[in-house]
């Protein structure tokens, strides 16, 4: 343990904290996380912590919802400006316009949104848990935001529904090209492909399974293949090489980063134990407003 990775440890226990990472982030810093995971888990983990500080490494809708579930709980953001541009990708009044439109209307609200947009949801959802939430939906108008990749994957597997897609995407996953995959394939014939639901249809059809990150993780571990292609965020490696010393991984095509999840660093989850800050604050509205959507989701999931 380095002294930086010491300071976390120590700070951890004056402070009562926890920290709670992502697959995204920095190696260092799934190395010093207490809980590492999907995002359906860090929303879960969060509500079962019984620290008072929880130290959210991820993007601030993680941290959000993070607080949404605990409003007493200090929850920390190390980089405040660690942000998934994704979460922005969606229109208050066009909920509105189809809420008017379709009377029998779900708003389906992926996670990976701001506060406010989750107070004009019916339920979220993450890639984990997406298709078997809208499945058990009542409702047969489903208005699907902000991720469309991840709307019409879902979408093609439940035709019973009809489904009205929003145009956000995520930068990293639709950046994935078919014909870097068909490459790399075609030099390991013999590996599997695996993304997430957030890249581009031509990227899905190609796959031998489609899921989120600790989806991924889960089946290559379990799988008896060797080589495994890789399409997605590059901080699963760490975990998928951990938990598999003699399988091989390989990026999709250019090498997939997040820059906002790298902006978490040792040094500033530090400085924020050391500080309080940065904090996530929500206006208290968006706080209790949001609050249902989550709790359905987390319901809806078991
Ligand atoms: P997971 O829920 O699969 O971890 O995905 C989160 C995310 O931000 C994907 O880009
Ligand atoms: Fe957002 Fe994409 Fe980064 Fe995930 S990988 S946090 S969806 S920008």
């Amino acid at each position: 343990m380095n002294e930086k990775m010491a300071a976390v440890e120590r700070l951890k226990k004056e402070k009562d904290a926890v920290i709670l990472a992502h697959y995204y982030v920095r190696d260092e810093v799934q190395e010093i996380a207490d809980y590492i995971g999907d995002s359906y888990y860090l929303s879960e983990i969060a509500t079962k912590v019984k620290e008072k500080t929880i130290v959210l490494c991820g993007v601030s809708f993680m941290g959000e919802s993070a607080k949404i579930l605990n409003p007493d709980k200090v929850v920390l953001l190390p980089d405040a400006h660690a942000d998934c541009p994704m979460a922005h990708m969606a229109a208050v009044e066009k909920i509105g316009e189809m809420r008017e439109k379709y009377g029998d209307l779900a708003v389906v609200c992926y996670v990976n949104s701001t506060a406010e947009l989750k107070t004009h949801a019916d339920v979220c959802v993450t890639s984990s848990n997406a298709l078997k939430i809208v499945r058990a939906l009542p409702n047969k108008n489903i208005y699907f935001i902000p991720d469309e990749n991840l709307g019409r994957y879902i979408a093609g597997q439940l035709p019973e529904k009809n489904f009205i897609f929003n145009d956000g995407y995520c930068h990293v996953h639709t950046a994935i090209r078919r014909e870097d995959l068909e490459k790399i394939k075609e030099s390991r014939p013999k590996a599997e492909i695996l993304v997430h639901p957030e890249c581009r249809e031509e990227i899905t059809e190609l796959a031998d399974y489609v899921g989120s990150t600790s989806g991924i993780i889960q089946y290559a571990t379990e799988s008896d293949a060797k080589e495994f292609i890789i399409g997605t965020e590059m901080g699963v490696m760490y975990e998928l090489q951990k938990r598999n010393p003699d399988k091989r991984f390989y990026a999709a095509g250019n090498t997939q980063i997040c820059p906002n999840m790298k902006k978490i660093t040792l040094e500033k989850i530090i400085g924020a134990l050391e500080s309080g800050q940065p904090r996530i604050e929500l206006e208290e509205e968006f706080g209790r407003k949001a609050h249902a959507p989550l709790i359905r989701m987390l319901e809806l999931a078991k």
